[in-house]
C-alpha cells in the first residue's frame, strides 16, 4: 500500500484532476435506463415503525400528486412489518413478502426500529435483510443544502453543500461474519469480519463513476477508505478504484482516509461531487451528510440494484417520541419519493417534487425540526402536493 499512498500522506490525495464545473445543483439524474413509456407502477410500501407511517403518507401524497400531473398511476401494496408486527406474532420478513417485493417496480419504506425490541433484531432481520435479499448493492445518499435551510456549518451556502455519497450496501462489516470465543469469561474474544469481494467493490465503484458522469457537475469521484490501517480491505478498494478510473478518463479522482474526510465534510464540503465508500464508513459519513444539509428530517436515500430492484427510505429512524403527533418532518420521505421517480425514469415528475420541496423549504417552513416547522406533518405534505400541481 505504501507505494500507492505517499508516505506522510495528509489524508487528501488528488490523483487526477478534471475541470470542476458548476452546473445546476440538483443531484437528480437518470441512471437507470428504464422503459420511459410505462405509466403504471406497483409500489411495495412498508410504513414500518414510529413516525414511519406518518412520513410515508406524505411521501405517497407527493407521488400521487406528481402522478396526477404527469399521467402516472400507482398501485400501493402495503406490508405490515416492523416492531409492532414482531411483538404481535413474531413476524419479521417472511420469504413470501421478499418474493412479492422482488416483483414490484419499487419499494417505499418509512422506518424500522422499535423501543420495545432489542436493538439489532429488526435492523438485521427486516431492513438489512431487505437490502441483502434483494441485493440492493448501492445506497445512494445525496447531501444537498436547499436554499432557506440552516446548516450548522458557519458561512456555508447551498452551492457549497451539494454532493452524493455512494455507499456500498451489500457487504463489508454488514455481512455479519464473526463470533465469540469464551463468551462471558475474562478471556472473551469477539471477532467482527468485514467481507469485501472484488465483484462487490467493483460494481459499487463503477456505479459511482457512472453517476459522476451522468450528474455532470464536478465530474469527480473521491474514494473514502482507510488504507493506512485497513491494509487488506482498503487496499482492494484502492486498487479497484484505480482500475475502474481508467475507464472514465473524463472523471477526476481523489482519495481521502475516512477520518480526514469527516473533517473535510465539515470544513470544505464544496470539494465533493461523488464520494464512494464501503458500508460502515458510508453509514457513518452519511449521518454527517444528513446534519450538514439540515438534519435527518431532510436526508433521503435509495437502496438500489440498478435495473432490478430498489427501495427508497428517509435515512433517519423511527423517532418514537414523536409517533402519532403529526409533528415529524416528512421532507426526507418526500425526497425519497422524488428519488423513486428518478429511478423509474420519470424525471419530469421527479423534478416537480424537487421544485416543490425547494419552494416549501424556502417559503414556508420555519424550521426542519419536529414540532417547530410551523406546520404539521400532513400540512407540509399538502403544501408539497399543492406546489406540485400548480
Ligand atoms: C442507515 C441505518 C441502518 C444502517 C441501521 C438502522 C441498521 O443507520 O440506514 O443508515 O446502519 O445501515
Ligand atoms: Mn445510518
Amino acid at each position: 500500500m505504501g507505494s500507492l499512498v505517499p508516505a506522510g500522506h495528509p489524508g487528501v490525495c488528488g490523483m487526477k484532476s478534471a475541470a470542476r464545473s458548476r452546473a445546476a445543483p440538483t443531484g437528480r439524474l437518470d441512471l437507470y435506463e428504464r422503459n420511459d413509456m410505462s405509466k403504471h407502477y406497483t409500489i411495495g410500501v412498508i410504513p414500518g415503525d414510529g413516525t414511519g407511517p406518518e412520513v410515508v403518507a406524505e411521501g405517497l401524497k407527493a407521488l400521487e400528486a406528481a402522478g396526477r400531473k404527469h399521467d402516472l398511476t400507482f398501485d400501493f401494496k402495503r406490508y405490515d412489518l416492523g416492531g409492532e408486527a414482531y411483538l404481535r406474532d413474531g413476524t419479521l420478513l417472511p420469504d413470501s413478502v421478499i418474493h412479492e417485493l422482488r416483483g414490484m417496480d419499487a419499494i417505499f419504506l418509512g422506518a424500522i426500529g422499535h423501543p420495545g425490541v432489542k436493538p439489532g433484531i429488526l435492523e438485521r432481520e427486516v431492513l438489512l435483510k431487505l437490502r441483502f435479499e434483494l441485493d440492493l448493492y448501492i445506497n445512494l445518499r445525496p447531501v444537498v443544502l436547499h436554499p432557506g435551510v440552516d446548516t450548522p456549518l458557519m458561512g456555508k451556502q447551498p452551492e457549497d453543500i451539494d454532493f452524493v455519497v455512494v455507499r456500498e450496501n451489500s457487504e463489508g462489516m454488514y455481512a455479519g461474519g464473526g463470533g465469540f470465543f469464551k463468551k462471558g469469561t475474562a478471556d472473551e474474544v469477539a471477532i467482527q469480519e468485514s467481507v469485501n469481494t472484488r465483484k462487490g467493490v467493483e460494481r459499487c465503484i463503477r456505479y459511482a463513476f457512472e453517476y459522476a458522469r451522468k450528474r455532470n457537475k464536478g465530474k469527480h469521484v473521491t474514494l473514502c477508505a482507510k488504507t493506512n490501517v485497513l491494509i487488506f480491505e482498503s487496499d482492494l478498494w484502492f486498487r479497484v478504484f484505480q482500475d475502474v478510473a481508467k475507464d472514465f478518463p473524463d472523471i477526476g479522482t481523489g482519495y481521502q482516509h475516512v477520518d480526514a474526510l469527516c473533517m473535510w465534510m465539515i470544513k470544505n464540503p464544496e470539494q465533493f461531487d461523488v464520494i464512494v465508500t464501503g458500508n460502515l464508513f458510508g453509514d457513518i459519513i452519511t449521518d454527517i451528510g444528513a446534519i450538514i444539509q439540515g438534519g435527518l428530517g431532510i436526508a433521503a436515500g435509495g437502496n438500489i440494484h440498478p435495473g432490478q430492484s430498489a427501495m427508497f427510505e428517509p435515512i433517519g429512524g423511527s423517532a418514537p417520541k414523536y409517533t402519532g403527533q403529526n409533528k415529524i418532518n416528512p421532507m426526507a420521505a418526500i425526497g425519497s419519493a422524488q428519488m423513486l421517480l428518478e429511478y423509474l425514469g420519470k424525471d419530469k415528475a421527479a423534478a416537480d417534487i424537487f421544485q416543490a420541496i425547494r419552494k416549501v423549504l424556502s417559503q414556508d417552513l420555519k424550521s426542519l425540526e419536529a414540532g417547530r416547522m410551523g406546520y404539521t406533518t400532513s400540512e407540509v405534505g399538502d403544501l408539497v402536493a399543492r406546489y406540485i400541481m400548480a
